[in-house]
């Protein structure tokens, strides 16, 4: 384990839609050294990874050959990548994580997988605001996925704020990631997901076995982002002011408004581009304020969720949790925020 004067030495495996944003994150942070990344990959994908200088792995042996084939110099196989690393985080696609855990703990390395994994495969959930004090120190944790990250956030900002009894939400999911659209994805429909609860709220309930909440998905056919309605029941009447002022108090949610000509996802996802976001990420859940109404005690809003990134900066605190290197959420979330730029003030 690297000192706490050194830089923790963390390790990529699976360089996906997640992974490659984790990466680019990992490197622009001044407590973390990104000592190399493993995929199977063998095309265009890992192409960006080795501009960017970032060491490659095979993560199987067998793929080591034909990845050195496909033109990409290999720096060995996934086991002398973990040699290496003070922790890995596990982006690979869902159940695949599950599978790599029993190697990671043979290392001895820290581990985080990501929201594909079941809770049980790390025993502990993470968001930032809500659970970051349960991984100090942990062998691992599982960072949960892109909605139930948002549920929690949300939820965690009225709960903190004294407001929060129940929580019910719809959310309307995204069918396919942009990059993987033209081999799927749904058409001139909407599917309901099988289930009510469906599994988000459960899933929150991992991370803060206190929430009262419940969910209902619909799929989507669009690919920019998640949106999702709430109806929340207060624990006692309060004001419209109050609500937005809980929402302000989360460094990770952001406020925008309807009256901006932030109308919709896509005038967001183009904000995110104008301000020269990494691959137009936006980290923040994006909740529009004039839209937040409260009758009695009850409150109701709509929020934006962008899939591909509001998971990237937990990945960097639950790194800095695991480790031990820094002690409160507070301080890491501080540190995160100014290494990916996210700031309340750019809304305004
Ligand atoms: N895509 C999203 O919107 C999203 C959001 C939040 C969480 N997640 C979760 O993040 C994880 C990764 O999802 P993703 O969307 O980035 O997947 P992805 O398919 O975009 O990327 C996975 C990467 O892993 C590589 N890979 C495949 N098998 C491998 C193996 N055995 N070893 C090493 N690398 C391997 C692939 O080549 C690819 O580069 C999943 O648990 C997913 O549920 C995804």
């Amino acid at each position: 384990m690297a000192g706490q004067s050194s830089k923790v030495r963390v390790a990529l495996n699976g360089y996906g839609v997640i992974g490659k944003r984790v990466a680019d994150a990992v490197a622009c942070q001044d407590d973390m050294e990104l000592v190399g990344i493993a995929d199977i990959a063998t095309d265009w994908r890992l192409r960006t990874a080795a501009q960017r200088g970032f060491k490659l792995f095979a993560a199987q042996e067998s793929s080591v050959e034909a990845m050195r084939r496909a033109g990409f110099e290999i720096a060995g196989a996934l086991d002398t990548l973990l040699g290496r690393a003070d922790i890995v985080v596990d982006c690979t696609p869902k159940r695949i994580g599950a599978k790599n855990t029993e190697l990671y703990r043979n290392h001895g390395v820290k581990f985080i997988v990501q929201g594909g994994e079941k809770h049980e495969v790390a025993g502990h959930s993470f968001v930032a605001e809500a659970s970051y004090a349960g991984a100090v120190g942990r062998q691992s944790t599982r960072v949960v996925s892109c909605n139930t990250t948002s549920v929690v956030r949300t939820l965690t900002a009225l709960k903190d704020a004294g407001l929060l009894r129940r929580a019910r939400g719809t959310l309307m999911r995204r069918a396919t990631d942009p990059w993987e659209s033209h081999k799927g994805g749904i058409m001139n429909t909407l599917v309901p997901e099988g289930e009510i609860p469906s599994h988000q709220g459960p899933d929150a309930q991992t991370v803060d076995p206190e929430l009262d909440v419940v969910t209902m998905a619909v799929m989507v056919p669009e690919t920019l982002a998640h949106l999702h309605c709430w109806a929340v029941q207060l624990a006692r009447a309060a004001k419209k002011e109050e609500v937005i002022e809980a929402f302000r108090s989360s460094s990770r949610i952001a406020l925008i408004r309807m009256s901006d000509g932030l109308t919709a996802i896509n005038t967001v996802k183009e904000l995110m581009a104008d301000m020269g976001r990494p691959r137009d990420n936006l980290y923040e859940v994006a909740l529009w304020e004039d839209l937040v109404t409260v009758q009695g005690d009850e409150a109701f809003y709509a929020y934006m969720v962008d899939n591909q990134a509001i998971v990237i900066p937990e990945t960097i605190d639950a790194i800095r949790a695991l480790t031990g290197r820094e002690k409160t959420a507070k301080a890491s979330i501080a540190k995160t925020n100014a290494a990916l730029g996210i700031s309340p003030l750019l809304f305004r």
